[in-house]
């Protein structure tokens, strides 16, 4: 199937959000000679208060909520209905994109047209501004012309509103090590994503990577305005790549697809975002491949990566290729393993092309393995509802349901990863060698117990959502279910808008 490129804009505002040909403007930055921005509460490089566990409500469903503060709500807009309009509201953001040796783009979404301005320091006296040439809710500003391993800090303003200032570090031009932290399947429990947040935000690491499923429903603006509200700090000082999970894909809907595109759309070297759910960037001596796992493999996305993977063979110094997709081959949990990726020849396609690690997520579990000739991790424990072990993969090699994130470090050869629960406990710290097998100092999920014996060896029972596709009898009632919660809430929505 063909993954058709979309246009990024706002159906719902009266001045159109950036489209993606926005970020093929490439001005100079400008030297401004602002006071200098007061440092940003910089992240510990250790692990962490395990007893610091957020005091965040669950507000399920919305539609209700607002239902009960609908009169509320209405008799605030007719007091204030006379007073001096307020400086402007940064909704979500400002966070980090396409970061790179030299480049990084900012975005932000008002919750009012205004124009935006960012404002960038770093060594050597270096300091940059990038203004918005209009005034629109969501602003995406790049800025080139910085150093590579060096860290800046920036904040923004948009009408009268300042955001705290933030701070980055570009991608190193060599090949030195590095860390990155790994979460996935961040959706549905804001109590649960707010802990994991907390945690994360101690971990060392110069950007995330994320699995999917960040939201519910990916055409949902409340939903994406929870996580931006509960990773505002992670996503202000750390660049989060993303691979798109079956949740952000609404298809025959395309609003969850504009919407995943418009904040985290996979972006050229040069920062030009990518009209596809799919991409790839490089840190040092590594290659990312973010993937959409929900395609059918059968059309471009196969023969771009069949491409990229390909060209990665030549690349110098690259020493690494890392899969990240939302729904992988392997797993013992509720989905068990995505059969299209090996029925598609796309598990051989990337042993073949020497990738020697794979990230995915879907299973609301920690698992850890190894199938045809590549190491993976599945790692979608940051909020979503845990799952049992329903299935027995024979690639499984460790299991735990628990929420929990992953700490990376990549130096030369070597990659090490340290598993956490939510708590900050440590569930295995496992690791290998080039092409060597996992290798593990500590092994806890070792001892998870096996599914119960009738569910052994089952295969994929998921319901997930593929365009074009169709899915597997077993997982019809969960879908159907799915179904049903998504009309509800979206009546109970419209309902309390009337209503207000
Ligand atoms: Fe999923």
């Amino acid at each position: 199937m063909d993954s058709k490129p979309f246009t990024v804009h706002d159906a719902t505002a009266s001045v159109p959000f950036a489209d993606l040909s926005d970020l093929r403007v490439r001005e100079a930055p400008q030297i401004v000679s602002a006071q200098p921005l007061p440092r940003p509460e910089t992240p510990a490089k250790s692990m962490v208060d395990t007893a610091a566990r957020p005091a965040f409500q669950m507000q399920r469903p919305r539609g209700q909520r607002h239902l009960r503060f609908a009169p509320l709500a209405a008799s605030l807009a007719i007091a204030f209905a006379s007073a001096p309009a307020a400086s402007a509201e940064i909704r979500k953001g400002p966070f980090l994109q396409a970061l790179g040796q030299t480049g990084v783009t900012v975005k932000l979404e008002l919750a009012t047209p205004e124009a935006a301005t960012v404002e960038i320091e770093g060594p050597g006296g270096f300091k940059a501004s990038r203004a918005s040439e209009s005034a629109k809710r969501f602003h995406a500003l790049r800025v080139d012309g910085l150093s590579p391993a060096s860290t800046y800090t920036y904040r923004v303003t948009a009408g009268g509103a300042q955001s705290a200032p933030a701070q980055f570090t570009t991608a190193p031009a060599d090949n030195r090590p590095f860390r990155f932290v790994v979460y996935g399947d961040s959706r549905s429990d804001p109590s649960t994503h707010a802990a994991v947040a907390r945690m994360i935000e101690s971990a060392p690491g110069d950007f995330f990577v994320h699995t999917g499923d960040m939201v519910y429903d990916g055409a949902d603006e409340e939903e994406w305005q929870e996580l931006f509200t509960i990773e505002r700090k992670l996503l202000a000082n750390r660049c989060a790549f993303v691979a798109i999970g079956n949740h952000e894909l609404t298809s025959p809907d395309p609003k969850g697809q504009i919407t995943f595109l418009r904040y985290f759309a996979a972006t050229e070297n040069d920062g030009r975002e990518r009209p596809h759910l799919y991409g790839s960037f490089r840190w040092s001596n590594t290659r990312f491949f973010l993937l959409n796992a929900m395609d059918t493999w059968t059309g471009d996305e196969k023969e771009w990566l069949r491409a990229e993977l390909a060209a990665a063979l030549d690349e110098p110094g690259l020493q690494h290729r890392v899969a990240v997709l939302h729904h992988g081959p392997f797993s013992s949990g509720r989905h068990g393993g995505n059969v299209r990726l090996k029925k598609q020849g796309i598990v051989d396609l990337m042993r073949d092309h020497k990738v020697d690690l794979l990230f995915a997520g879907h299973d609301h579990v920690y698992e850890r393995g190894e199938g045809q000739g590549i190491k993976y991790i599945v790692s979608g424990g940051a909020g979503a509802p845990l799952y049992r072990r329903e299935n027995s993969a024979p690639e499984t090699q460790a299991f735990e349901a628990t929420h929990h994130f992953l700490e990376v470090a990549v130096d030369g050869e070597k990659v090490d990863v340290v598993a956490r629960r939510a708590s900050g406990a440590v569930i295995e710290q496992c690791g290998f060698k080039g092409t060597e097998s996992w290798s593990c100092k500590t092994g806890d999920a070792k001892a998870a117990p096996k599914p119960p014996a009738a569910a052994a060896g089952s295969s994929s029972s998921c319901a997930c959502q593929v365009p074009g596709g169709s899915s597997s009898l077993p997982g019809w009632p969960l879908g159907l279910a799915a179904s049903l919660v998504l009309a509800l809430r979206r009546v109970l929505r419209r309902t309390s808008e009337v209503d207000a």
